[in-house]
């Protein structure tokens, strides 16, 4: 993809990475992904707006092919995939002023090598002139690193968002208009990097609000021209009460589990109460996670390895503490040969969850009649306690 303009003045130089399938060697990405970067000429200065993964250095490069100069880099967070060639920029543009906020200052001497003293700190409010267009810094802790800040340019009503609002999307298209099924990327992007800190989203959002961006540009997928879409959507996220939605992640060796989470699944319809099973070792944890930011009660169910849970339920039990999802309800059920303490485990593991825990119900060996009931009364309480959800 060539540079490209988006209002006068302000050029999109970033890269599309149409096959990159994991990121921080966790979260899948199945729709590939975008490092957006972008160009801010006035009269006077010229700023670069982040940089690219060091992955895409060669499609940064073309895209400043004939950039004689870069007044101003402002790194708006410092996470390798959008400053890990600041470095390269410093080096190519030596007379570069770095903006950054002063908590960056020194994260971007520990992360990128540049020394603290090279980088200008700038304040919440800070303007600096280009020359017909200014940048206005928004410090924005905590979506989702500490030292993050947005940059506005009042002139164009364009706001610079860095992750927020992201999506990981690779497309050819540069505006969300032209994005297929946009709503469901960005959710889960929402969901694995954003939701857990969504007590702090709610503040940015409104700081958000207040500036009333014409055009929102994050750093990852879309760039948003009509914003009210994606700010409707994480006010919805963030602020929005749990849905009637039990969600069942869960692994099976020898069918006993598997069982009793069909069973619980149908018992929950029943009562009119919507469940979905993610078997994990085929499952998308992204998909599962999309889920999360809806859902009102989890019901982990594993086989019991070794006394403990399964290990595909540990990893779901701890990345479902990490994402600090507003879930009001847990439980834990399965089998075991002849002991075991699965229960326990996994509750220590999503301690972190402000969830009330309903009884567990386990099984030795195959699932009797007497684990059906024990389910069907699990189904029940559940059922209740949802009775007033949407
Ligand atoms: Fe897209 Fe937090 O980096």
């Amino acid at each position: 993809m060539t540079r490209r303009e988006i209002v006068p003045g302000i050029e999109w130089v970033g890269a599309v990475d149409w096959d990159r399938r994991l990121f921080d060697a966790l979260i899948p990405l199945p729709e590939g992904t975008s490092y957006n970067a972008y160009l801010v000429r006035g009269r006077d200065r010229t700023a670069l707006i982040d940089t690219v993964d060091p992955t895409k250095a060669d499609v940064l490069r073309e895209h400043l092919a004939g950039v004689q100069r870069i007044d101003d880099l402002i790194i708006q967070h410092v996470e390798q995939d959008h400053s890990g060639l600041a470095p390269e920029i410093v080096a190519r543009y030596p007379k570069v002023r770095v903006l950054a906020t002063p908590k960056a200052q020194t994260m971007i001497a520990d992360h990128l090598g540049i020394p603290a003293e090279r980088v200008t700190p700038v304040a919440d409010g800070e303007t600096v002139s280009l020359g017909g267009k200014t940048l206005e810094f928004v410090h924005a802790p905590w979506v989702h690193w500490p030292e993050t800040m947005l940059t506005y340019v009042p002139e164009d009503r364009l706001l610079f968002t860095c992750d927020f609002f992201g999506a990981h999307l690779a497309m050819s298209g540069l505006f969300a208009r032209e994005a297929e099924n946009l709503e469901t990327s960005a959710k889960r992007y929402y969901a694995e990097i954003m939701m857990p800190f969504a007590k702090t989203i709610r503040g940015h959002l409104e700081k958000v609000r207040k500036l009333n961006p014409a055009v929102v540009a994050p750093s990852h997928g879309p760039i948003h021209d009509d914003p009210a879409r994606i700010l409707s959507a994480y006010e919805r996220w963030a602020n929005g009460a749990p849905a009637n939605l039990v969600l069942i992640p869960y692994t099976s060796m020898h069918g006993s589990t598997g069982k009793m989470v069909g069973h619980l699944v149908e018992a929950l319809a029943a009562r009119g109460v919507a469940a979905i099973p993610f078997n994990l070792p085929v499952t998308d944890l992204g998909a599962y996670a999309i889920h999360l930011v809806d859902a009102a009660t989890v019901v982990f169910a594993t086989p019991t390895v070794l006394v403990g849970p399964h290990p595909n339920v540990v990893l779901a039990a701890a990345l479902t503490a990490a994402l600090r999802p507003k879930l009001r309800h847990a439980a834990v059920i399965g089998s075991y040969g002849w002991a075991g303490k699965a229960p326990e485990t996994i509750q220590a593991l999503a301690s972190g969850l402000a969830a009330e825990w309903l009884p567990p119900v386990f099984a030795r060996g195959l699932p009797t009649e007497a684990t059906f009931e024990e389910l069907d009364r699990l189904a029940d309480a559940i059922a209740e306690k949802h009775k007033n959800l949407g």
